[in-house]
């Protein structure tokens, strides 16, 4: 018995030991250990620390600030281990050589900046990008702002932002793809390969981050840095999935978030951090933190100064301090005193070495910084065609009566007017890194160029969106009384065939910290809108905005709508393109519009309640607003075409999945109508009844098709069972048996519908 009792134990000593066994090192492993064993504690914090360069700042400046002079000593004494902010090649290479030839080991910094949806040369906002349905061209825009930062100095985009966005007040939807986390994920996917490329250590790629870890869109009312309450559910099934994809496609680097979740700062997280990312999703870049969000937790109430805010976030798994100090200034005492084990801080900088490594920074800490790329690959004509392709295929009709689009080739006077129709910067965008002010081309340039002298424009302003200095950081006065511009923009509406009106939101409208209780049409462009209305009512409105709008009279009343979102550099000539019918628009929305901002946070993927509305429609006791209705004043998946398409019914190959079961669902799109056409198809699953409740649809697959007029084509989606499953709470991936519905249709609310069974 005993023998027995001594051969068991060294079986599973055996087992242990070949499962604890270390991946064996590779010459990257040797170089990034033999570096860690030559550096001091204090030389590993100057890794972790990161700090903005002071000519362009993108979050308040830190209290205590010593300003560039001290800050060029710190980078000489190897304090430094990243900057973000600091701009171009010339710039990039004086930072970089400071600290190679005056630090003992001459580590290289990297370079972080906000490279959002382009770098000079200006795409469409990621919002409007996802409204492409298109992941392609999100690679490919991200592969280009990827080629011009680097060949500025900049190793590292702070981007993709994955977060699923549900709430049109929080202004920073614009950066996002909108609130599926299945087409987040898809975006995510295509971002991150876009940015890095095959090779990391390319000179035209740069590393990619992943970010806000997590939840940061749920922000209580849409407030920017507010607080977040989201159960673990939600978390699990709709936050989580674009970040596991992001990291799937190998993402470098994470950033965390400025917000709590249920009381916990997600810096300070090492369940998000630790055990999921690092831990179970085997994530190997390192996680940076967000602008001051470790010393933020001391409003938080989160820890009491800004040592414990070190600790807490050490602990919790963030490898770099992006602009509090706190690492700096506290690691090495929290080891001294035995509350911080050294090995975490050499973890955080194994990592980030790691990631400089890859770069290829120890090969040539200044591949990136070379002046003449810089001057010869940035806003090339090549890139400029690149954004005006991307911007086209981005644009949403969301309504197109009296057949005013595309312009009928009789149409001899139009006039163009609103705030925004020779607005050269708001197309640009918020986030806009060195995309020029007033450098995009406005809808006037755009239509002019196309319709050349054969036309007579008729332009006038309108009104001002708002008054003053619109800048960065400031707060906009909107205009709400000088109308005096009315009479000139009714004058050119009276004498033309057709009115392009060119109203949303400013570029500086959303973005980060601009949240707005009211989405609706700010300023007087609405009573513009309704004077011009008066006198003819042939008008195209071109939206251009960053978030979804509730504008239900605007819809209501005008005949056409294009969303044109802030389109980027090439902005005018891609919305005449759309607008002439050179491009027959294929846009879907990734977000809901509401109808009213009291039915934010408004999504498709909602679950039905044990009282849906439509089981009774009118009566108060079920769940419903008792002043508006509970849809959406435009669905998620929603846009329209010049053309028209029809859907069969749909086949499955099977009504039953088995165990490990694959399903087919096949449908036939036809195009109607007298133009060739793009189609998202989309497919939708709802599982009927499951331990936790689950969505009324979830957006399963999608293909966009061209579709020539009169043609018929088959759409196939083979779906296995394992992509019909969710998480519970605790994170577990489940699949259970019993009936889902299946959809499939051009957007969330038209569709086929059949169902199957899981057994
Ligand atoms: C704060 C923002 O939340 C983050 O997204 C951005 O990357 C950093 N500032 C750096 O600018």
């Amino acid at each position: 018995m005993r023998k027995i009792g001594i051969f068991i134990m060294l079986i599973i000593l055996i087992l242990s030991a070949c499962t604890n066994q270390q991946k064996p090192m590779n010459e990257e492993d040797r170089f990034i250990e033999d570096l860690l064993s030559q550096m001091t504690l204090a030389e590993k914090v100057g890794q972790l620390n990161q700090y903005t360069s002071r000519w362009e700042m993108t979050g308040p400046a830190p209290k205590g600030d010593e300003g560039a002079q001290s800050q060029l000593e710190q980078l000489k004494s190897g304090m430094v281990g990243s900057m973000l902010n600091v701009n171009g090649a010339e710039a990039t290479r004086k930072a970089q050589q400071t600290v190679v030839e005056n630090t003992r080991l001459g580590i290289p910094l990297i370079f972080g900046y906000d490279v959002i949806h382009g770098y000079k040369t200006m795409f469409p906002i990621p919002l409007a990008e996802a409204a492409s349905w298109n992941p392609e061209l999100a690679y490919l825009s991200s592969k280009i702002a990827a080629k011009e930062a680097a060949a500025s100095g900049i190793h590292w985009t702070f981007s993709p932002m994955v977060d699923v966005g549900r709430d049109a007040r929080w202004g920073r939807v614009m950066e996002g793809a909108g609130e599926d986390p299945y087409l987040g994920s898809v975006f995510a996917r295509a971002r991150v390969e876009g940015f890095q490329g095959d090779d990391l250590s390319d000179e035209l790629s740069i590393a990619a981050c992943a970010k806000h870890f997590a939840a940061y869109a749920f922000s209580e009312s849409g407030r920017d840095y507010n607080s977040v309450e989201i159960g673990d559910e939600t978390l699990q099934n709709i936050v989580l999935p674009p970040f596991k994809a992001a990291s799937d496609a190998g993402v470098a680097t994470f950033m965390n978030a400025f917000n709590t979740i249920q009381g916990m700062p997600a810096t300070a997280s090492s369940y998000l951090q630790r055990d999921l990312l690092k831990k179970q999703w085997a994530f190997e870049g390192f996680v940076v933190s967000d602008w001051n969000s470790i010393g933020e937790m001391i409003p938080h109430g989160a820890a009491a100064d800004l040592k414990e805010s070190a600790y807490r976030a050490i602990e919790g798994g963030s490898d770099m301090d992006m602009e509090a100090r706190a690492y700096i200034n506290h690691l090495e005492e929290l080891v001294a005193e035995g509350k911080v084990d050294e090995a975490k801080i050499t973890d955080a900088a194994r990592r980030i070495l790691r990631i400089k490594y890859r770069l290829g920074l120890f090969d040539d800490p200044y591949k990136y910084c070379n002046v003449e790329n810089e001057k010869s690959m940035l806003y090339t004509a090549e890139h400029r065609d690149a954004a005006r392709k991307v911007a086209r295929e981005s644009m949403v009709l969301l309504k197109n009566e009296k057949q005013l689009l595309p312009i009928a080739s009789s149409v001899k006077s139009i006039a163009v007017i609103g705030p925004l129709a020779n607005d050269k910067d708001s197309p640009i965008g918020n986030w806009r890194a060195q995309g020029e002010y007033d450098s995009a081309v406005s809808l006037l340039e755009g239509i002019q160029a196309a319709v050349g002298k054969s036309v007579t424009i008729n332009y006038a302003e309108g009104c001002k969106l708002s008054i003053g200095k619109r800048t960065f950081p400031d707060k906009m006065t909107y205009n709400e009384s000088d109308r005096s511009g009315f009479a000139k923009a009714i004058q050119a509406a009276k004498k033309s065939e057709l009115v392009l009106l060119a109203i949303g939101e400013d570029c500086f409208q959303s973005g980060e910290g601009r949240s707005q209780t009211d989405i609706g049409l700010k300023g007087l462009q609405m009573e513009l809108f309704n004077a011009i209305y008066k006198v003819n009512k042939n008008i195209v409105v071109v939206l251009m905005n960053g978030r979804p709008l509730a504008i239900p009279e605007l819809v209501d009343k005008a005949p056409a709508i294009l969303e044109a979102w802030h389109a980027g550099s090439e902005a005018g000539y891609a919305i005449a393109d759309v607008l002439m019918g050179h491009y027959n628009p294929s846009g879907k929305l990734p977000m809901s519009f509401p109808r009213t901002v009291g039915q934010c946070p408004i999504y498709y993927n909602y679950k039905n309640t044990g009282r849906p509305q439509a089981e009774a429609p009118g009566q108060v006791l079920w769940s419903c607003f008792t002043d508006a209705p509970n849809t959406p004043l435009f669905p998620f998946g929603f846009g329209l075409s010049y053309t028209s398409f029809e859907y069969s019914d749909i086949v499955l190959d099977k009504t039953v999945m088995d165990e490990n079961g694959t399903l087919t669902a096949s449908i036939k799109v036809s195009n109607t109508g007298q133009l060739d056409g793009e189609e998202v198809v989309q497919l939708y699953i709802q599982d009927m009844a499951a331990t936790y409740t689950r969505p009324v649809k979830e957006l399963k697959g999608f293909e966009k098709v061209l579709i020539k007029a009169g043609e018929t084509k088959v759409v196939t989606f083979a779906l296995s069972k394992k992509e019909l499953g969710y998480f519970y709470p605790c994170g577990k991936y489940v699949v259970e048996a019993g009936q889902f519905n299946l959809f499939v249709g051009g957007n969330s609310v038209e569709l086929q519908q059949t169902q199957f069974v899981i057994q």
